[in-house]
């Protein structure tokens, strides 16, 4: 089966085309647009910024996409008829840009060989979101093909579960459930119990900042560049290298709570009155800072997995969303040695359009109901579900 995918759901504009039969993941076709640049001088994502750049370049990295997958094929004949361009027109009312590059394209372009279209249909940024699926609802109109709506997060349980074979292909494993999955990215720091693939039920959550957004927020407070997470790691490395003394604490926030949730922002709110009381901090002040924020953070996330693996009994662990590109994480993750744990390679653990294929082939294996396209709407805040 080939699954043209795309996602929008932030910053990246992602277009992958998979082929699968559902043991191994081949990448026939993969483009990615970030907008880290365009998003650093507002310090975070700039909503209707990411808006006008999906919009801008979704066309190009589909054509992109089909090219290197060898599915592009131009045609002679207009393929659009004026019905159709109306429809489209009326679809993309809201992107008239992406509507004018989306015509040209489709009218001078064959249907290519591919089974179904997925797209992410939440959680994150309503207006990013809406790009996407308004894109795909006009190539699922164009070409007759299914549309699958894909939740973001589950892209990034089943992204933690490939496992890179060569550089255009994955094999997938997901024997051991249940699972616990830790899913740390900018927006979201949840717990979930996953009882098989598609199977979920959040178990704990942030009742504050996500993770990622501290790492975000803690960065831009020592003027560091934007995204922060790789920005404090680096400085964090450096801390530990040059075996720099931990003269600073900061708090391990709900670390010995009762329940799964999380709480960020007083860890946050702890480095600003650090950097206060400090005044001028030296480079050498940052890295310490930046490496005690980080021991706190990743200590938290282990010691809660911890728990949710012993009161559950599961039988894996599994890591994902782009904190999970954390080294330090990552090594304090792979010292859990009596349990899997199954942590995306560096490549997939931010946003992707592989996963969210790979997700979609899993949501039509399971004979879920696919709504009709014109019934998909964005939902920033769409939640994880159980299987009925
Ligand atoms: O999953 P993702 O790409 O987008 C969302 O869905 O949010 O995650 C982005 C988040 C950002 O907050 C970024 O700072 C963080 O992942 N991140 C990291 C690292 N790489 C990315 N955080 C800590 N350490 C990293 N190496
Ligand atoms: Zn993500």
């Amino acid at each position: 089966m080939k699954i043209l995918a795309i996602e929008t759901s932030c910053d990246e504009t992602a277009v992958s085309l998979i082929e699968t039969d559902g043991t191994n993941f081949s990448v026939l076709g993969d483009s990615l647009f970030s907008q880290v640049e365009m998003h650093k001088e507002y310090g975070g994502v700039y909503p209707n910024v990411a808006k006008r750049e999906h919009a801008r370049n979704l066309t190009p990295l589909l054509l992109k996409t089909l090219k290197e997958a060898n599915l592009f094929n131009e045609s002679e004949e207009n393929q659009l008829s004026k019905e159709l361009v109306d429809e489209l027109k009326e679809t993309l009312s809201r992107e008239p840009e992406l509507f004018i590059h989306l015509v040209s394209f489709l009218s001078k372009t064959e249907k290519p060989e591919i089974d179904v279209i997925a797209v992410t249909s939440g959680p994150g940024l309503e207006p990013a979101l809406w790009v996407g699926i308004n894109f795909s609802k006009a190539l699922s109109r164009v070409w007759e093909l299914p549309l699958v709506p894909v939740n973001h997060m589950e892209g990034h349980i089943i992204s933690s579960l490939l496992t890179q074979q060569n550089e255009k292909s994955y094999d997938i494993s997901y024997d051991l459930f249940p699972s616990i999955a830790l899913l740390i990215s900018g927006g979201h720091t949840e717990l979930v119990l996953v009882g098989s693939i598609g199977d979920h039920v959040v178990i704990g959550e942030t009742r504050d900042d996500a993770v990622g957004e501290a790492f975000d927020k803690v960065a831009r407070m020592m003027d560091l560049g934007y995204p922060g997470g790789p920005e404090i790691s680096k400085l964090a490395e450096s801390a530990r290298e040059e075996n720099l003394e931990q003269k600073y604490q900061l708090p391990r926030p709900m670390i010995h709570g009762e329940n799964f949730d999380f709480s960020f922002s007083g860890l946050k709110t702890a480095v600003l009155y650090l950097l206060k009381e400090i005044g001028k901090p030296t480079d050498e002040d940052k890295k310490i800072i930046a490496r005690e924020f980080e021991d706190a953070a990743t200590e938290v996330l282990i010691s809660k997995t911890r728990k949710a693996v012993e009161e559950h009994g599961a039988q894996s662990v599994i890591v994902g969303g782009g904190v999970s590109a954390n080294k330090n994480i990552r090594k304090e993750f792979d010292k859990l040695e009596d349990i899997k744990i199954y942590i995306p390679d560096t490549k997939l653990s931010t946003d992707n359009a592989i996963m969210i294929a790979a997700a979609a082939y899993f949501k039509l294996k399971s004979g879920a109901a696919l709504p009709d396209p014109d019934e998909i709407v964005a939902d920033g805040n769409l939640a994880l579900y159980p299987l009925n």
